[in-house]
């Protein structure tokens, strides 16, 4: 295919093995030319499964974004380099797909949201849970009026015991935070994408060290070492919107609770009230009756067969490239991951204050 989009890779960890690179591989509208990694040979490894023939590697990232034939960048580093890496890749007149979350403070939020408009370059940020086949019908449904004004909402991000313990996600300095700022924002991007309200005025929170320094504790994905855990492990918010509607969010790695579910939200609105937790259903009152309808999401009609499903990764890279390929907004735009940001960033503000924090 003529004119394909050449794509450079940014940090080489799990997020680019597990799901940027699988998904941009199998659209014909790419070819994946150059890989960057601090560790060259996580990005040897990648050039050698996923690049062209000859895939370039680099070791620091400035060096790959000097060759000008790059036309996207992905930056799938940890969190306290996001900012800067997609600054310089805007500056160098790529588009550019950072991870999720888009930075660690708001100012360095609002500096990438400045730095794409000032070069007129895509920016959009990795919140895949909005292309599952739930999140899809339920935005639809939402949007179209169906569930009426929503004036209160849960944001869901809790875990029992599934601490990550690789790459430096226990460490405060690189990640800004723990549950919050690594799922919190996923669940908190869902919910205000689903109520389509990026004004909060004010924000309240309390975070958690309670568990992390626990010895040989039960883990998803074995023990982590509780000396190396500097971040919460559980955090909590009451958000109150400009219109009125509130929002709490729950954010756990490690809980003591069999209530968990993580990137779903539930909203409740004055037509109907819909909840993505064990499976997508809608509820309201009809006809004197109250009512709950089970969403069913696979094609149906055929024994056996359920249609063509895509994974989230799979529609999140299509959407983004025919973004760029038709000029056009990508389905996560900045502005709206800017302001999770600043919603995260005053949970954690208002827990060390213990007061609430106000937006103008
Ligand atoms: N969308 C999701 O659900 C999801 C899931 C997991 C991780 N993430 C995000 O992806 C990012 C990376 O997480 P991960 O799990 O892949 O971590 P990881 O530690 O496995 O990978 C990060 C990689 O970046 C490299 N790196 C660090 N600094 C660099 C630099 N300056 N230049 C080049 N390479 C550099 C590291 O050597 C490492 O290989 C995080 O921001 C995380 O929040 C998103």
């Amino acid at each position: 295919m003529k004119n394909q989009l050449k794509i450079g890779i940014i940090g080489c960890g799990g997020i680019a093995q597990g799901k940027h690179l699988p998904s941009l591989s199998k659209l014909e509208q790419v070819r994946i030319v150059a890989f960057c990694d601090i560790v060259v040979e996580k990005a040897e490894k990648l050039a050698a499964q996923y690049g062209i023939a000859d895939a370039k590697v680099y070791a620091k990232y400035l060096d790959l974004l000097e060759d000008t034939s790059i036309d996207v960048i992905h930056v799938l580093t940890p969190n306290n380099s996001h900012a800067e890496i997609s600054i310089a890749a805007l500056e160098a007149g790529k588009h550019v797909m950072c991870e999720k979350p888009m930075a660690k403070t708001s100012a360095e939020a609002q500096k990438m949201v400045e730095a794409a408009k000032r070069t007129g370059r895509k920016l959009t940020i990795g919140y895949n849970n909005r292309f599952r086949p739930d999140s899809q019908y339920l935005h639809k449904l939402s949007s179209q009026g169906d569930l009426g004004e929503v004036y209160f909402a849960k944001a869901h991000a809790i875990r029992r015991r599934a601490v990550p313990t690789w790459g430096v996600f226990l460490d405060k300095e690189k990640q800004g935070g723990g549950p919050l700022i690594d799922i919190g924002t996923h669940a908190l991007d869902l919910t205000l994408w689903m109520m389509n309200n990026y004004k909060p005025k004010s924000v309240m929170g309390n975070v958690y060290y309670k568990l992390g320094k626990k010895e040989n504790s039960a883990n998803a994905w074995g023990p982590w070492e509780p000396e190396k855990f500097n971040v919460e492990d559980s955090a909590f918010g009451f958000i109150t919107m400009e219109n009125g509607a509130t929002i709490t969010l729950e954010s756990s790695w490690a809980l003591n609770t069999l209530d968990v579910d993580e990137a779903k939200c539930s909203l409740c609105g004055t037509e109907g009230g819909a909840d993505m937790k064990d499976g997508l259903r809608i509820n309201g009152e009809k006809h004197s009756k109250l009512y709950t309808n089970n969403i069913e999401l696979g094609a149906g009609g055929v024994a056996f067969y359920e249609g063509k499903s895509e994974s989230d990764a799979d529609l999140e890279a299509y959407l983004w490239i025919n973004s760029i390929i038709d000029d056009t907004d990508p389905i996560v735009k900045p502005e709206e991951a800017f302001v999770v940001t600043q919603i995260l960033e005053a949970i954690y503000e208002s827990a060390k204050t213990g007061k609430a924090v106000y937006f103008n």
